[in-house]
């Protein structure tokens, strides 16, 4: 494991949009894999800077994110599609079509959890994968479980997540209640991952980089990736 302690959001953000422009440089076809939430954003703004200053090119690259809201479509202001528009692919040249986001309105989100699947593995592999992590160690929407799920799939959210979430909703019963989730195995076949720790995810990630390696945290499961770095602050 690499660990990169920082003493600031910027800095997290900073070094982390590093670590995903040295990938685009040094592969311009690259296939990256996003992450949503209130970690990532700041990497994604320096990103966005960096393409405004000319030193990134993001017309060649292709995206995979996490994971998507059941029922989300590219409108819903909380979906991840939505957030990805927002925060990144419309403020760079990307190209559209090359970036995905589970399918929130399918008509059978285990037929589309396979798709996805396959899509990732047609495109040669995540070359590298930007992940938050929940208080609980989920990462993606994969929650603490009794095995640790492989390829993309349909999840019910926990209990704490969906709390977690009701911030953004008017109320907790308006809270999506499944989502469709790239796999712990999906996550562990990207070539690099970077782990973004933001303030208030010291404990789990103590428990989850030194502690035992059990799908009751499913990020434990990376201290067996052979090329992870962890951005704390602290
Ligand atoms: C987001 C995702 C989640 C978040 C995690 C942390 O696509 O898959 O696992 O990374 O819930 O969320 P924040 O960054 O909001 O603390």
């Amino acid at each position: 494991m690499n660990y990169i302690a920082v003493k600031s959001y910027e800095s997290l953000s900073k070094q982390a949009a590093l670590l995903i422009a040295a990938q685009i440089l040094n592969k311009p076809n690259s296939v990256l894999g996003f992450a949503t939430g209130s970690s990532p954003i700041g990497t994604y703004e320096e990103l966005v800077s960096m393409y405004k200053q000319g030193i990134l090119d993001f017309s060649k690259v292709t995206t995979y994110n996490l994971d998507e809201y059941v029922g989300s479509d590219e409108n819903d202001k909380n979906g991840y599609r939505y957030f990805m528009n927002e925060h990144l692919f419309s403020k760079v040249n990307v190209d559209m079509d090359a970036t995905h986001v589970p399918n929130g309105v399918c008509e059978d989100p285990t037929h589309e959890g396979k798709r996805y699947e396959d899509m990732i593995v047609g495109a040669g592999g995540v070359d590298i994968q930007l992940l938050g992590i929940g208080l609980n160690g989920h990462i993606g929407f994969n929650e603490p479980d009794t095995h640790f799920p492989d390829t993309t799939h349909l999840v019910d959210l926990t209990e704490s997540t969906i709390k977690a979430n009701a911030r953004f909703y008017a109320n907790e019963a308006e809270v999506p209640r499944k989502a469709i989730t790239m796999g712990v195995g999906t996550i562990m076949r990207a070539r690099k991952v970077i782990l973004l720790a933001t303030k208030g995810k010291e404990e789990i990630i103590q428990r989850s980089m030194y502690g035992p390696i059990s799908p009751d945290v499913p990020a434990s499961i990376l201290q067996l990736h052979p090329d992870v770095t962890v951005i704390e602050v602290i």
